[in-house]
Order: structure tokens, then sequence, then C-alpha cells
């Protein structure tokens, strides 16, 4: 984009009486008149530049998919073409049947042909300072040469390897590897625990972990290679090798056998790796995620539809050139850094940048230090990381000179309208469009987005949806809502990333997604349109929280709890958090004769970072005598969460066993 055209302001184009909701609430608006469309030099730019194509495109990808994918499909490298574009068995989809390819191979050894070789594939900077920039042939070796470690140490094609690591190009270093030889990854968080390490192990039965020494977070260094420990010493595991990447340089034990070190390990093997040829439906890897039971789902992703909808979605939603200098921010053990850091912006040959630490770090500034050093031209980032920088104030950022971005996105949450202002003036200084992007760990690649330089916008809402996504909003029995009438989200056809099932458990799979519509996806949120189709999501209808962009269930954190020795019962509800969007809030009843106080509260809040890591640390603990529930001995959530939020009580009580339980929650406070 010219000089010329970043300079001009996009401008709202109505500004009647707007009605921003209040700062406090992180939730969308329910009317919005501001209408932001991009400026004409941005659409001119752009692979997409009007409405009017959106639309054609979008008509026939709904009409013909075979044929509006198959088309988009030929830009990706295959080394055995395919002859069917879909083959449709709800809840199983085949996605480009007959088709052999590598994503390795589609991220890596097609762009070493010409002048992409010598470009920046990932430019990376450590907490501390430290900066590296691979270009694709330095990754591409790396990759060869570690995808060569893991076939020394055991792996095979169709095992499971875990990832654990810290935000270091490692990572996706170890995740291309896997990928290279049909080895399926599951990138484990580094906020995650050792148990939760251990029941991601158990669940995939994987055969080697991957992981560091350690890694940095906000000047601390992280343990990751103790929890690693922690978590194969409770009880029988199936690792086999834990391959350590020397990171922080801590002392750390060497299980002899067991633990060999990635440094050392590249000494013995070559840079020749062959991408092998993979079926397009060979699975890719296992992400798990938070359902409304207290087992976490393992998502399966398999090769080429993932892979086609992570670089399609780069091209048109973030509109990447060859010359941008792309940044997500999100951690790669989240599915916005597996398709959004590693394989959508690698298999389009952009250059992606890579961040270890904590946006606070060592200043309050340090996003802003980064954008300006390293001219970032596309920025995505989450409502919550944005509502962060807003109350530390502006000052930070008015130090940077933040000209080099051209385009912005959002994920992981509603964006609040304010939020959405304040990132649209002073982030993107008023010229850049934003694509807030809907989408779940399930569907492997965005939804509901705008696209850049057709889509007007509006503040809190994420459009229109993408190509093939055949979304809609019902009510309880299937029927499209009104206009302006909250339903529940779905999605009407197969679109090429879906999830290809929950590892190990088909009926989960069958039930959680495709019963309570036949047919249909659906995705657990609520949502409405307004006059203009565009789709308002409203957050999850089921009982999964969203802290910070990230996904909790109700019941890991209630399962948590009831593992203390002091806990009767638990029921965990989220209340609204202006900065997290929503708070953890723990209501427990504790055993006979167990005192309750403050520090008991202090202790269980500290007992689930233990279990489940330090994303899923509870807010408040509120002491009960007991839970409300219903005479069948249902706990009453609605209730607890308009107690959680200090709502008075509403709507129907008269099915509750010990209306006074209420009084006393309402009453109770940290001790
Ligand atoms: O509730 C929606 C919310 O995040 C959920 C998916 O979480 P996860 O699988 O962890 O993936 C997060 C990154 C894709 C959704 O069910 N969500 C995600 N993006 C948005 C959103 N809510 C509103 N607007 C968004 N743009």
């Amino acid at each position: 984009m010219s000089k010329k055209a970043a300079s001009k302001k996009s401008k709202p184009a109505k500004k009647k009486s707007s009605k921003p909701a209040s700062a406090a609430a992180a939730k969308p608006a329910l009317t919005e008149s501001r209408v932001f469309k991009p400026s004409a030099e941005f659409s001119k730019a752009a692979r997409i530049s009007s409405m009017a194509q959106y639309k054609k495109m979008y008509d026939e990808s709904i009409k013909h998919p075979d044929k509006f994918f198959g088309r988009e499909a030929k830009e990706l490298s295959w080394q055995k073409p395919f002859t069917k574009v879909l083959e449709w068995k709800c809840p199983n989809a085949k996605w480009f049947l007959g088709g052999k390819l590598n994503v390795s191979e589609n991220c890596l050894d097609r762009h070493l042909n010409g002048p992409r070789k010598t470009k920046a594939a990932i430019i990376w900077e450590g907490e501390p300072g430290e900066k590296r920039v691979l270009t694709y042939q330095q990754l591409h070796r790396e990759v060869c040469r570690f995808a060569n470690v893991l076939k020394r140490n055991g792996a095979k094609k169709g095992d499971r390897v875990i990832i654990y690591m810290p935000m270091i190009p490692e990572a996706a270093i170890a995740m291309l590897a896997c990928a290279r030889i049909g080895v399926m990854h599951s990138v484990v968080f580094g906020g995650f625990s050792a148990e939760s390490i251990k029941d991601r192990v158990n669940d995939c039965q994987a055969k080697i972990v991957v992981t560091a020494d350690g890694g940095y977070r906000r000047g601390a260094v992280v343990p990751l290679k103790k929890n690693v420990d922690d978590a194969l010493q409770l009880g029988e595991t199936t690792v086999k090798k834990v391959i350590v990447y020397k990171r922080t340089g801590q002392d750390v034990h060497i299980e002899e056998g067991r633990d060999v070190w990635w440094n050392r390990e590249l000494e013995y093997v070559d840079a020749n790796c062959p991408a092998v040829a993979l079926d397009a439906e060979a699975p890719l890897f296992i992400l798990y995620t938070s359902g409304s039971t207290g087992k976490p789902k393992g998502i399966l992703h398999t090769t080429g539809g993932y892979l086609l909808h992570s670089y399609m979605t780069c091209k048109y939603v973030f509109d990447l050139r060859d010359e941008d200098v792309y940044w997500c921010t999100a951690d790669v053990g989240w599915v916005t850094g597996h398709s959004y850091m590693v394989y959508g912006p690698l298999a389009l040959g952009a250059t992606s940048l890579m961040y270890e630490g904590a946006p606070n770090w060592p200043e309050n500034d340090r996003f802003w230090r980064i954008i300006d050093e390293y001219k970032v031209s596309v920025f995505y980032t989450a409502p919550t990381a944005i509502r962060a920088f807003m109350k530390w104030g502006d000052h930070w950022l008015k130090k940077h000179d933040l000209t080099s971005l051209r385009l912005l996105g959002t994920v992981g949450e509603p964006i609040n309208p304010e939020a959405w202002m304040w990132y649209h003036k002073l982030v993107g200084g008023g010229k850049c469009p934003i694509v807030d992007t809907w989408w779940q760990t399930e569907t492997g690649g965005h939804m509901i987005t705008p696209i850049p330089g057709a889509t007007p916008t509006k503040p809190g809402t994420a459009t229109l949806p993408f190509f093939g996504v055949d979304a809609a909003i019902v009510d309880d029995l299937g029927k499209e809502v009104g206009k302006d009438e909250q339903g529940k989200l779905v999605i009407r056809k197969p679109w090429p990333s879906m999830l290809r099932g929950i590892w190990g458990d088909k009926k989960r799979y069958q039930e959680t997604y495709w019963s309570e519509f036949k047919g249909w996806y659906f995705a657990g949120d609520g949502a409405r349109r307004d006059k203009d189709g565009y789709f308002w999501i409203i957050g999850r209808i089921d009982d999964v929280l969203n802290v910070a962009g990230h996904r909790l269930g109700t019941a890991e954190v209630e399962s948590a709890l009831v593992s203390h020795p002091a806990v009767a019962e638990s029921a965990v509800v989220g209340r609204p958090d202006e900065l997290k969007g929503q708070g953890v809030v723990c209501f427990v009843t504790v055993k006979e004769g167990v005192k309750t106080s403050r520090e008991l509260g202090e202790e269980l809040k500290k007992h689930v970072r233990t279990v489940i890591g330090p994303v899923a640390t509870p807010d408040e603990i509120r002491f009960a005598a007991a839970l409300p529930k219903t005479r069948s001995g249902k706990i009453m959530r609605r209730l607890l969460k308009q107690v959680a939020a200090g709502e008075i009580i509403k709507g129907d009580t008269t099915t509750l066993e010990d209306i006074n339980v209420i009084a006393q929650l309402a009453a109770s406070g940290d001790d």
C-alpha cells in the first residue's frame, strides 16, 4: 500500500446517534449505527475490493462448493491431485478425496524455488530481548533436521507427539517437523499444569514429548521441563522420549534413557528429510479445548481442508502480501497460534512475527515497541489485550510510530464498541480496516469475518460469513429467528477446515456438535443478526466460560475444586469482567467440620492453578452453606450467575429446593 493510501483515513459512512455500551460491560452493543467503509485506496489494492465481488464469490462457494473450493485448492501444492472435492455423510466430511499433499511442504519447500527462499519466514523476539530471523530456507533446514530427530527417537507416521514449548521458533519447527513425517502433534499451552499435560498425554497416548527447559514470561522462568517431569510421574505413561530444547539454561532433571537434548540430537542427523505424501484426510493435529464436561475434548484436524482454509483466510481476510510483516499475538498453544501464526501465513509465504513474552514486560509498551521496530503492517490480537492497553493509558502508544499498520484483527471473544473504537483510532490511526473474526478451535479457521477491502464494518460485529460458511441463527426448533432476535448460531454446510472428530470419542463428537439440530453444526454460541444481516456474537450459551479469550469449562474447574480435601461441592459460573470479558466465580460448600476462611479461599485458588494451570485461576471463591438446586438436584446456575454478577435475582425460583440459600450466597464473600 502506498504512503498516500495509508495516510487517508476511513470515515464513518453515517454518524448518527450511536449508543455505545458501558465501558464496564465487555459486551457488544445492541444497536450500532456507526459504519466504517474501507478507504478507496485500501479496497483498490485488496484481493477482494467490493461487496459485489464478495457476494459473487460467496454465492458460488455456497451453491457450487466443488467448483469454488476445487479451484482454490489448486493453489496448494499436491503430490497427487484430488479427484473429488467433498463427500459428506453427516457428521463425517471428507475433502479432496484421492489427493495427497504435505502441509510442511506447502509451508516451506514450495517457497524455495523463487525469491521467497531468502525472505524472513519467522521473525522472533524473546522476552529478554534476543532477536532471530529465520528465512524460508533456514526454517526448511531446521524443520528437516528436527523431523529426522523425531524419527531417530522413534516417531512413526500416525504417532502422537505432545509439544509443550515456550513461544520460540522451535515450537513452530516441531509442529512443521511432525507434519512433514505424518506424525500428529498436540500442542499444550505452556500455561497448563502437570496434571493437564498428563491428561492430554494419556488421552492421545503420546509417544514423545517435545519441551524446553523453561520459557520466559513477565520476567520469570516458566519451569516447563519440571512440569513435564511431574506429569510423567503421575501414573503409567505411554511416553518413551522427551526431547528438551535448551532455552533458559536453568538446571533440569534428565532421565537417562528417556530424555534427550534437542541441540545434541541435531548432531546425529542430516538436513535431508522428504515430505511424505499424505492423504488429504490424514490427521494433522489434535488440540484440546474445553467443553461442558470436566474432560477437555481432543479436537481433530486433518491435512488438506485445514490447510486450504487457513491459507485462504490469510489470503482474503488478512489480505497478506509478500511485503507485509504480520503479527499474530496468540500463543502457539491455542488454535489461533496454529492457523494464524504458523500454518496459514507460512502456506502463503508471508513473514510471521513471533514474540515470546508478556505485553507488559518490561513496560506496558512492549507491543507498540515491537510494531514500531519491525514495522508490523498486519496485527491480530484479542479484545482482552485491547482492553488492557486502554486501561494502561494512551501515552504508552504515543511514544511509538505505528504508521506501518495497514490492517488490524481481533479474535477470541466479542469486542465491545469502546475497545473497537479505541483500536481503530489509536492503534490504526483511523485508517486501518478491522477484521473481527469469529471462529473456534473446532472450525479451524475464520468463519464469520469482514473482508477488509469490501465489508463495511461496525464496532462489535464479526459481520458476514466467510466463503463456504452457511451460518444461520435459529430457535430451539431450528427455525431461523427474525431480525435482531437472539438465537443459536449454527453452520448448515460442511466447510474444509471443520473438525473431523473428537479424538477417541465418536459419540461425544456426534452429541456435542450434530445432535442439537440434525445435520447442522451447533457452535455453542448465541448470536443475533441485524438489519444488514450482520452477525453479532453474544457469547457461549453452554457451560463454557471465555476468560481473556481462553475457553474454560466450568465443569473442569468444579472437578479441580472437589479434588481438594476440604471441598464437598462446588458450582462455577462466569461474571462480567471489564478486562477479561468474564471472570471465574466459584461457589463452594465445604465438608462437615471444615472451617471456611480467607486462607482456605486462597488455598483453593492455588489448588485450581496447580490442577489446571494459571489460565484457570478463580477470581473469587464464595463459600456457601448449600448450593441452590432444583427439586431434581440440578444446580441452578442461572441464579448463581446473577448472584455472582451482583444482580438482584430475577426469574422463576419456584423450583428451588431451598430459597434461603440464595440470600446466604448473595451475602457471602471471600470469607
Ligand atoms: O464464544 C466464541 C468466542 O470464542 C469461542 C471459541 O473459543 P476457542 O475455541 O478457544 O477459539 C478461540 C479462537 C478462535 C467461540 O465459541 N469467539 C471467538 N472469536 C470471537 C468470539 N466471540 C465473539 N467474537 C469473536 N470474534
